[in-house]
Order: C-alpha cells, then sequence, then structure tokens
C-alpha cells in the first residue's frame, strides 16, 4: 500500500515519476488539469496521445504517455464520471484509481502525483471525490510508495487533510 500524502499546488510542478492527468475519453486536451498538463508538457504529450490512443480511452480507463517537459517522466492519463452528462456510477470513478495504479506498477514508478479526478469540469462532489480519491490510494496493491494527492486551493487542501487523517 503507498503511503498517501497531500500538498497544495499545480501538479504540473510536482517532482514525482509519474502524475496522473484528469483526461476526457478523446484524450486531445482540455481544461483544467488536462490544460495545465498538456501547456507544460508541450506538443510532445499530445503527440503520444494521438499515436498511443488513437480512439481515446473509455472513462474509468488509464493509459500513460510521455511527460514531455514536465518535471515527471511520465503521464498518467485517466478519464473520470462526467456527472453533468449523467456518469454517476462511483466505480468508474474507484477505477480510475485503481488503473492508474496499475498503470504505475507497469511503468517501475514508484511516486505518482493525483489530481482529484471528476472533481472539477466533470462535477462530481468535491467531499466524495476526495473519499474515493483516499479511500481507494489507501486500499489498493502496488509497488507505488508515495501516491501524492494535489489539491489546487487551500480549501480543498485542508479537506484533503482532514481526510487523510
Ligand atoms: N493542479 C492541480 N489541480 C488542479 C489544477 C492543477 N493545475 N487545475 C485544476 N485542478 P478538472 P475533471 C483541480 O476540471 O473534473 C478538462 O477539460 C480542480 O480544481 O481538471 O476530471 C478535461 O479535458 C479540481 O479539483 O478535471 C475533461 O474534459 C480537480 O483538479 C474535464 O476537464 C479536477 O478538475 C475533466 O474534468
Amino acid at each position: 500500500m503507498p503511503v498517501l500524502t497531500a500538498v497544495q499546488g499545480d501538479i504540473t510542478r510536482q517532482d514525482v515519476d509519474a502524475v496522473v492527468n484528469a483526461a476526457n475519453r478523446a484524450m486531445r486536451g482540455g481544461g483544467g488539469v488536462d490544460g495545465a498538463i498538456h501547456r507544460a508538457g508541450g506538443p510532445a504529450v499530445l503527440e503520444d496521445c494521438r499515436a498511443r490512443f488513437p480512439h481515446g480511452l473509455a472513462t474509468g480507463d488509464a493509459g500513460w504517455t510521455t511527460a514531455g517537459d514536465l518535471p515527471a517522466r511520465w503521464v498518467i492519463h485517466v478519464v473520470g464520471p462526467d456527472r453533468r452528462a449523467g456518469e454517476t456510477d462511483r466505480s468508474l470513478l474507484v477505477s480510475c484509481y485503481t488503473r492508474a495504479l496499475a498503470v504505475a506498477d507497469e511503468l517501475g514508478a514508484r511516486s505518482v502525483a493525483f489530481p482529484l479526478v471528476s472533481a472539477g469540469v466533470y462535477g462530481w462532489p468535491k467531499d466524495d471525490a476526495i473519499d474515493a480519491a483516499v479511500t481507494t490510494l489507501r486500499s489498493t496493491p502496488t509497488s507505488v510508495r508515495e501516491a501524492r494527492i494535489v489539491a489546487f486551493d487551500r480549501a480543498t487542501y485542508d479537506l484533503v487533510r482532514a481526510a487523510l487523517g
């Protein structure tokens, strides 16, 4: 089981082996974390998305690309459920974390930074998004040593800290 840590900040600045992207099914970029990762990582990330995922990725699934210019070595892209579009099945959100850890294990990544998947544009209630992240990362067997939850703002960071206990 990984050690869970929390930081407040920008996921693109994390000095870890892999950062997780809250992507969409098309995997061609977007706003929020996705936009920040593509901006900071540069065109190599999108090129690798096109090459490795010509048909995109299913909701709840994960896949990796290069991290381009980011400090991290890999980006692990996950597609969270879009509540605005009626995707309310929580197991799809849990699956983003378990699949991301499985991909990290395939890569040999030992430190992985996670955003709060679906908690932004996709409209998942923040408390439950935090609970899904913490309980899943805490209970999933993996060789990842550090799973770092990155909260963008102070209020969210305080909620994550409280959930970590
Ligand atoms: N670093 C860390 N956390 C961030 C950052 C950042 N740079 N930017 C935003 N957050 P979101 P989703 C927080 O919207 O809900 C995109 O358009 C944010 O405050 O990035 O899964 C994709 O292409 C929130 O708590 O992801 C998809 O279409 C959390 O990260 C869609 O948005 C997730 O917000 C995915 O939506």
